[in-house]
């Protein structure tokens, strides 16, 4: 059996210029174009390209967007005054602080300076809050993506079994969150989990968001499973490589997402949606 491939390139083209119409009927009726500020500190080259990308993606759906680069050395007191002035900045919606961060800032102070309802990666603990307690406002773009990917494809996820591998706050906790609150049971795997290919083979969706090349194979996988693969991992090849085995898991799996080309371009075209959000709530807040 060989699994069906999840096209993300093709949902996230599909989104993306459902945004751009969005933006073009916002802009004409209201005068308002949705503004999203990314702030790059230091000069990480995997980081260049995601932000270079979604500024483009910005563009090409007709949205404001500025990248400010700031030097490695930033001081914390310098990258707060920045994220102040773009609260205060109207033709802002929404601040992307791209992470990692150099290890001498605290990510947790750095996105709290966030005003909540700029915070287009949905990373502030008011906007994880409500996702947590069933009242979503932004939603991470990486597990709100996968959601319409499962969406789109009539995924039954009421009742399903759900395991996600990886807890971090970007991916992992969110996307569980979420499963569960459409009706899944959730196992949420960590670093530590033993024996996680039992774990994962009780999956009829499996979600697997660890930055650790291959590490689900085939025979950890559930025939029919829907396997979501988060990871982006440059190989020795100078290849992208999901957190999947993909040669093994496609023999296996219902349906899964290649890499490159599945979740990745749903990443960005939910940060324009959550952009768009953004500036039609400020417009209904004004
Ligand atoms: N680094 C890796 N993924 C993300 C993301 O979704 N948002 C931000 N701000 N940084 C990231």
């Amino acid at each position: 059996m060989s699994a069906t491939l999840i096209n993300g390139t093709e949902m996230a083209r599909s989104l993306r210029a459902d945004v751009a119409r969005a933006a073009a009927e916002l802009r004409q009726r209201h005068g308002v174009t949705p503004g999203l500020a990314v702030l790059l500190v230091g000069d990480d080259p995997a980081s260049q390209v995601y932000v270079r990308n979604k500024v483009k993606a910005c563009e090409e759906a007709g949205l404001h967007s500025v990248l400010e680069r700031l030097p490695a050395d930033t001081t914390q007191d310098a990258l707060l005054a920045r994220i102040d002035a773009l609260n205060r900045d109207p033709a802002i919606h929404g601040i992307l602080v791209q992470l990692p961060l150099p290890p001498h800032l605290s990510s947790h102070l750095v996105i709290e300076a966030i005003a909540p309802e700029k915070d287009v990666d949905g990373f502030h603990i008011s906007n994880a809050g409500l996702l947590m307690t069933g009242q979503p406002q932004v939603v991470p773009c990486t597990p709100y993506g996968i959601m319409k990917m499962l969406q789109a494809l009539d995924v039954p996820l009421r009742g399903a079994e759900a395991v996600v591998v990886g807890a971090s706050n970007i991916v992992g906790k969110p996307m569980a969150m979420l499963l569960l609150q459409a009706g899944a049971t959730v196992t949420l795997c960590n670093s530590k989990t033993r024996d996680l290919g039992a774990q994962c083979r009780r999956a009829d969706v499996l979600v697997v968001a660890t930055g650790k090349p291959g590490l689900v194979r085939g025979d950890m996988i559930k025939p029919g499973a829907v396997v979501i693969d988060v990871g982006i991992n440059r190989g020795a090849d100078g290849k992208l490589h999901g957190d999947v085995d993909f040669a093994s898991a496609v023999e296996v799996a219902g349906a899964i997402t290649p890499v490159p080309g599945g979740v990745g371009p749903m990443t960005i075209a939910m940060l324009l949606v959550n952009t768009l959000e953004a500036a039609q709530r400020g417009l209904a807040r004004a």
